[in-house]
């Protein structure tokens, strides 16, 4: 019995999806613990491809459930959308349970942070535009709105009267917009709350009853450590805490009961929004980069900025999040590469800085000390092992693995499930793995 935590380890939009998609067939249980629907990633069953942004992908597993933690914020209207897409498909959402102690986004949160962003002009963000920022800063602010009060009629329609107008003077106010009609709102939310009451669940107790039942939990981490409100280069951040820290607060679950957190890692870095990117490529690489990991959002389209892998954020990632291994997704989009760069320490006003620094200002006059690796320009999608790998390539993982000081369990070479390298289960495998950081190969390979 294991209880994992999958977070990302760079901006978010690691691969998290299908490595989480992959762990899934071992869990009894999957677990969303921060973020909304600023997250996204694209399933395809039977040929028909939907993104979903709230619900997770171990939905498809007959057997397996489904929680959507206390964490969270809940777009309703996004997540109605999901399930009738699910249900359409013929697979059953009864394995979905919603928590009720979880955010709602409303409408004025979509707006206030769209009107915040045009406010902020070059101090933007570049958020998702969701209303991510706003839902948080009402539950911070405590004039949130949560999932039992939409189940609620009489409770919720007298909140939402006073909330809402409210708002309405910032609305109009603040950003010259309209103000929203409170009975038109309430009555909107009041039906999604039929829809969604089925699913709703006191969800830190239903985790903790499955974990007495030695069951196997996956909690699955959005966007990524780099992301972080409290530990990213914020103010470029989302409003909620992907590190694996998150997961407790977000589940209601004391830390005692994690056995490992597995990172999530590019073989190169992307970004998306606004916000210091050191190892930033501007010219053709980056444009490669970005035409073969076809590097855009999936929830607002947007091109990703590419970059080369930035050791000192990966070093970084493992201190916070008490990582145990990492699966490097993407690999083979560095097949066409002549030579590889990866960045192993920053210079900051002409000193060696070997250690992500916390200040933004400081963040931005990064400048990437890095080490070039040769490619192996020649296809890896088709390796299923590590001895299939060419040798540039075996050597650039094992350098990766050196320079974050932590094993490498799983490589990934593509979109499709087959496309991997299973170094060892990570969930019920030892806390090792092939790759030591020391780059020593184990005698196990390819077991
Ligand atoms: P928000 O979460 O919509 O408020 O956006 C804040 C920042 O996080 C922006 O830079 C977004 O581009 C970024 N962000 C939010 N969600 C994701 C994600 O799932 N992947 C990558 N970046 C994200």
């Amino acid at each position: 019995m294991a209880n994992v935590i999958v977070i990302g380890a760079q901006w978010g939009d690691e691969g998290k999806g299908k490595i989480t998609d992959l762990l899934s067939r071992s869990a009894d249980v999957v677990v969303r613990y921060q973020g909304g629907v600023n997250a996204g990633h694209t399933i395809v069953v039977e040929g028909n491809t939907f993104k979903l942004h709230l619900i997770p992908s171990g939905i498809l597993y007959p057997d397996t459930e489904c929680i959507i933690g206390s964490g969270t914020v809940i777009d309703p209207q996004v997540l109605i959308t999901e399930l009738d897409q699910i249900e359409k498909l013929n697979i059953s959402t009864d394995n979905l349970f919603i928590s009720e102690t979880a955010h709602v986004t409303m409408p004025y949160h979509r707006l206030f942070d769209r009107a915040a962003e045009e406010r902020r002009g070059n101090y933007k963000i570049g958020t998702t535009g969701r209303g991510i920022g706003p839902t948080y800063a009402d539950k911070s602010e405590r004039t949130g709105i949560r999932v039992l009060d939409l189940m609620d009629p009489q409770g919720l329609s007298e909140q939402l009267e006073w909330t809402i107008n409210y708002k309405n003077v910032i609305l109009e106010k603040l950003y010259n917009l309209p103000p929203l009609d409170p009975q038109v709102v309430i009555k909107e939310y009041l039906g999604y709350a039929e829809r969604l009451r089925p699913h709703v669940v006191d969800s830190s107790l239903k985790i903790y009853d499955a974990i007495q039942h030695r069951r196997n939990i996956l909690f699955e981490g959005a966007q990524g450590t780099l992301l972080d409100l409290d530990h990213g280069t914020y103010p470029y951040v989302t409003s909620s805490n992907p590190v694996a820290g998150g997961a407790c607060v977000g589940t209601g679950l004391g830390p005692t009961a994690i056995d490992r957190v597995i990172g999530v890692a590019k073989a190169y870095t992307t970004r998306v929004g606004e916000g210091p990117f050191p190892t930033e490529l501007e010219g053709e690489v980056g444009e490669l980069l970005c035409a073969r990991g076809a590097e855009f959002g999936t929830t607002t389209g947007r091109k990703r900025r590419c970059g080369w892998f930035d050791a000192v954020i990966g070093r970084y990632a493992v201190r916070i999040n008490g990582m145990d291994c990492l699966a490097i997704t993407k690999l083979d989009v560095l097949d066409d590469v002549e030579e590889i760069k990866v960045c192993v320490a920053y210079e900051i006003d002409g000193e060696r800085c070997e250690h992500f620094p916390t200040g933004s200002r400081r963040f931005a006059s990064c400048r990437p000390i890095y080490k070039t690796i040769p490619g192996w320009k020649q296809s890896t999608s088709d390796c299923r092992k590590l001895s299939d790998l060419p040798k540039q390539a075996l050597d650039y993982l094992k350098f990766l693995a050196e320079l974050m000081e932590v094993p490498i369990a799983i490589v990934s070479l593509g979109a499709s499930r087959d496309q991997t390298i299973i170094v060892e289960d990570p969930i019920h495998g030892p806390k090792r793995a092939l790759l030591h950081p020391d780059g020593t190969p184990v005698s196990t390979v390819n077991a």
